[in-house]
Formats: structure tokens, C-alpha cells, sequence
């Protein structure tokens, strides 16, 4: 344990096997606070290893996830968290529900009246309000929990007026949540949701790590547009007041921060890919930014993505990957966060963890574009978007293929040239590359791949073809050049992956901070 960790010095708060006896005395007080942890800090300086220091006589910290085990019955402890609630009883005591975000139950802490405090500290704890409690774990006599805590002592650390509280017992929508995205985080939904990204975004390295894939971090700014979709945020020091022009008029950006026009990226692919042709197997994992000005409830701004990249790889190996990929993901899930996904089953979407338990144990299909669109044409079902090759399928179309016609995740793949990036190799037809989305029920596309064009000529042509000029490229080039292998790989956006297993419908409730057209708050 490092010194740092001790933040919560007055009560020399004790951390793991650290134990400091006199906490029981100073609470209360900042004073302590401050004198406390001087003397702590000394000791600590003086043995150097913290867990050294036994303290004892006084209650071993533990998360409230840790208290609410049937392990836990018997143990004095000391938990710090949020009070979701608290009632008062006839009897003369009351009950505080406790939660501090480390699983989505909380703990009920039973307060006597006979609490020095009681009157002037415990009967002000309202919903929000930060408290710390040092009590008994003892088996709960109430169906649906195995442990209680009787406090023996409780510390209101932090109020909380009910009167300008927005989170009060009660069930608030989406929408208002998200104007309080600060807050948020303290409800059911939204702890569960934090806690399954956190999982997810575990399992991502997991997965890659046991696999043999290097990490790569690939930068944010970029001068390239990967997907040559034109949806860049630009990044630029110019005063947009006072924008130098050149000799034709046009904003002179050699005199820009980098010397020429950057934007965020939409993608560390072309980057990953000159770490895929030195590392074989590689994958990068970060933020990655569009402008599109789609308001739609699968659209965000800035969100993650996941981009892996391998060598000597074609489009079905890749499509394996992919598969497995997901498989692992979800199992990880549904092992490691059974509350929260009986929770998101329940009260967001009863079919969620039958759809994850189908994904588990069925392959996908794997469909070319041109069978999809004939699928469509021949569906008689009316779609707001006419069908017909060539065109990119919308998200209806997408969703009709994988909840109606297969109800099975599909790899569509062989998709028309001129509606994929330049990248993609070119199929021997000419009209066609090898080009790969993972299409899921309620979500629709949840991973983008290809296998990517390898020979330095048709690239260059492709480029050309798409109004790129190949000299901008020339270090991607360089890589078609030196030791050209085939190779392929994926992105998966991590919040549609969030929405596919939560079965929560919009973005905006899967990121932490969603940013989306017209919305950057917090
Ligand atoms: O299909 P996309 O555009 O593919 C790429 O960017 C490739 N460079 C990936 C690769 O081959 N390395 O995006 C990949 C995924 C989509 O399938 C979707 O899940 C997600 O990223 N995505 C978005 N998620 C949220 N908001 C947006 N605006 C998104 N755009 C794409
Ligand atoms: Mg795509």
C-alpha cells in the first residue's frame, strides 16, 4: 500500500491488513483528521512498508460487495459509501441502505437509537448523503440478503439537502439523467452500467493479451482519414477571427500548430497497421471521434473502439477472430456480473440474457452482401430505405436480417467497392471487396472489419479512384511496399457492444460523458 492510498486519514482509514487503533477515538474531527495522519504518515516513513504497521482493535475496511457475502458474517468493519435511502422504524432505530458503487446491492446498516449521534447525525442521513459506518456483519434476518451491519457508530461525512438532492427514491427517466450525467452514476442503472463497461474494457485486453496480440497506442490527432468518410473534427490553433490566407485566398495552414490541416481520428487503423507488419498481432483500444451529424440513438461523437490487426490473415480467419472475440467478451460478462445482468434483464430489456446465451452457443452467419440484398428484396417487407446493389444497408435492413430472418448474429461480407473505405482488398470481380460487418439484434452493425488491399498497386489505384492522393499515404504505402503480407483485422465499437448486452437503447447511456450533436456538457 502506497501513502497516497491513505486518503482518509481521520480515521487513519485501515487499508487492507493496516490497522490503526486509535480511529476509534478521533471521529469527528478534522483536527484529528490532520493530526492523525501525521502520525501515521511518520510511522510510515519511519517502516517504510505500510503493511508492516499493525494497528490493532480496530475494523478491517471493506467494500460493501465484500459485506454483503455470508463470509463477512461475524467481522467488525468499517464501510464508507452513499446513502441510498433511510427509515426510521417504530422501534426506535433506523435503517440506512448503504451502496458504494462496488456491487449494484447495497447494505442495509441497522442504527440504534442508543448512538451518541443518533439524534443530531444518523436521523439527517437522506439519500446521497456520504457516511461511514463501523459495525457487525451479521447474517440478515430479510429474504434476498445475506448479511446486515449493526453500527456502532456512524459518520455523517458528507450531506446532502433532500430539498435540492436530484436523485430521490423514486424512478427517473433516461432522458433526465441525462442532464445530471455527473450524478448519474449513483443510480441502479448507471453503476451497473459503469461496472459492465469496466468489465467489457477488461475482457478486451484479456482477450488480446492471452491471444498474443501487443497493445499499440495509436495517436488522436491525425493529418489522415481513414475512413474517407470526411467526418473529422478539426484540431487547429488558428484564431477563427483571424484566419491567414495565402496567395489564392485559402487558409494558409502552414501556419497551423502542425503545419497542415489535423483532425481527432476516426480510426487507429492505418496506424495499427505499421504495428501489425513488425508485431504480427496487434490491437489498438481508445477514443476515436466522427462528426457526423446523425442524431441517432447508435451515433456518438466521441466514443471507443477497439481495433485489432493481424498478419497474415484473410477475411475468414479475421471473421473467427471476430467471432471468438465476442463469445469471450459476453462469457466473461455473464460469469463475472450476474447482479447487474439480472438487473438490465428485468427492468431494461427482458431478452437480453437469452439473446447472450444464444450468441454463446451459436456460430454466426456468414452471408455476402449481394445474398443479403436479395434476402431484402425478396422479404416483402416495407423499408423506409429502398433496397438494391449497391447501396449501403440502413440499420433497418441490418436488423431485419439479423432479429427476423436469420435471429442469429451475421457476418455480411463482399461488399459493393464504392460504398467501403479505400483500404479494402479489392475482390477478383472488380466490384466487390473484402469487406466484413458484424450485424446483432437491436443494434445492427456492432463490428467493421476487411481484409485490407496488400498490393501497392491496386491500393494506389483505389486511391485514386477515391480522390485520395496516395503521396498523402505515403508511409501506409510504404508498408505495400516493404514486406507486403496479407493482412486484416476489425474494429468493434465498445458502447454498441455496451448496448448489445445491456439491452440499454441509446448511446447516450453507455458513455460516461456522452458527446453527440448539440450536447457537450459536463
Ligand atoms: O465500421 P467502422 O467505421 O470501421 C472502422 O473504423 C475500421 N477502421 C475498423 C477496422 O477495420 N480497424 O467502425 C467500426 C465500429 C462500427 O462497427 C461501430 O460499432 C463503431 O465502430 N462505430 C460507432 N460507434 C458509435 N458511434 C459512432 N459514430 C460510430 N461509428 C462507428
Ligand atoms: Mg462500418
Amino acid at each position: 500500500m502506497g501513502k497516497s492510498e491513505i486518503e482518509n486519514g481521520k480515521s487513519l482509514a485501515p487499508l487492507g491488513t493496516v490497522r490503526a487503533s486509535h480511529a476509534r477515538v478521533d471521529i469527528g474531527t478534522r483536527k484529528w483528521y490532520h493530526a492523525g495522519k501525521g502520525v501515521f504518515d511518520a510511522l510510515y516513513n519511519v517502516l517504510g512498508v505500510a503493511e508492516t504497521l499493525d494497528f490493532d482493535g480496530v475494523n478491517e475496511k471493506i467494500s460493501v460487495a465484500a459485506a454483503r457475502k455470508a463470509e463477512s458474517i461475524g467481522k467488525e468493519v468499517l464501510l464508507q459509501g452513499w446513502a441510498r435511502t433511510r427509515r426510521d422504524s417504530k422501534g426506535g432505530f433506523s435503517f440506512i441502505e448503504l451502496n458504494d458503487g462496488t456491487s449494484f446491492g447495497s447494505i442495509q446498516i441497522i442504527a440504534p437509537a442508543e448512538l451518541a449521534n443518533y439524534e443530531s447525525e444518523v436521523k439527517n442521513i437522506t439519500a446521497g448523503c456520504s457516511v461511514e459506518v463501523r459495525g457487525l456483519v451479521k447474517e440478515s434476518p430479510g429474504a434476498g440478503q445475506a448479511t446486515e451491519v449493526e453500527a456502532a457508530e456512524i459518520t455523517l461525512v458528507g450531506g446532502a439537502d433532500p430539498e435540492t438532492y436530484p436523485l430521490q427514491k423514486k424512478r427517473h427517466s433516461l432522458e433526465f439523467l441525462r442532464t445530471i450525467s455527473h450524478l448519474r452514476v449513483r443510480t441502479n442503472t448507471f453503476g451497473a452500467v459503469a461496472r459492465i463497461r469496466n468489465r467489457v474494457s477488461f475482457s478486451i485486453h484479456q482477450f488480446f493479451q492471452e491471444n498474443g496480440f501487443f497493445y499499440v497506442h495509436t495517436p488522436i490527432i491525425t493529418a489522415s482519414d481513414c475512413e474517407g468518410a470526411g467526418q473529422m473534427f478539426r484540431v487547429s490553433t488558428l484564431d477563427p477571427e483571424k484566419l491567414p490566407k495565402n496567395a489564392d485566398g485559402n487558409v494558409d495552414f502552414a501556419q497551423d500548430f502542425f503545419g497542415k490541416p489535423t483532425s481527432l481520428t476516426v480510426s487507429g487503423q492505418l496506424n495499427v497497421e505499421t504495428y501489425c507488419a513488425g508485431l504480427s498481432k496487434v490491437y489498438t483500444f481508445g477514443p476515436t471521434f466522427r462528426a457526423e451529424n446523425s442524431n441517432t440513438s447508435r451515433h456518438a461523437a466521441e466514443f471507443w473502439m477497439v481495433e485489432p490487426e493481424i498478419a497474415f490473415c484473410e477475411l475468414f480467419e479475421n471473421m473467427d477472430w471476430a467471432e471468438e472475440f465476442l463469445r469471450r467478451i459476453i462469457s466473461d460478462v455473464l460469469r463475472d456480473c450476474p447482479e447487474d445482468m439480472e438487473f438490465f434483464n428485468k427492468f431494461v430489456d427482458p431478452t437480453v440474457l437469452e439473446t447472450l446465451n444464444h450468441v454463446l452457443t451459436s456460430d454466426f452467419v456468414r452471408l455476402p452482401y449481394t445474398e443479403a440484398v436479395e434476402i431484402l428484396l425478396k422479404s416483402g417487407k416495407k423499408f423506409d430505405y429502398n433496397v438494391e446493389w449497391g447501396t449501403d444497408l440502413q440499420s433497418e435492413h441490418e436488423r431485419f436480417l439479423t432479429e427476423e430472418h436469420f435471429r442469429n448474429p451475421v457476418i455480411l461480407y463482399d461488399y459493393p467497392k464504392d460504398i467501403k473505405a479505400f483500404y479494402m482488398r479489392l475482390n477478383e470481380d472488380g466490384k466487390t471487396v473484402r469487406a466484413m460487418d458484424v450485424l446483432v439484434p437491436k443494434v445492427g452493425e456492432i463490428i467493421g472489419g476487411s481484409e485490407r488491399e496488400w498490393q501497392a498497386g491496386v491500393l494506389e489505384k483505389r486511391m485514386r479512384e477515391m480522390k485520395l492522393d496516395p503521396a498523402d499515404y505515403w508511409w501506409y504505402m510504404d508498408l505495400r511496399r516493404y514486406g507486403s503480407v496479407p493482412h486484416s483485422g476489425f474494429g468493434l465499437g465498445l458502447e454498441r457492444m455496451l448496448m448489445f448486452i445491456t439491452g440499454m437503447s441509446n448511446i447516450r447511456d453507455v458513455l460516461p460523458f456522452p458527446r453527440t450533436p448539440g450536447n457537450c456538457e459536463f
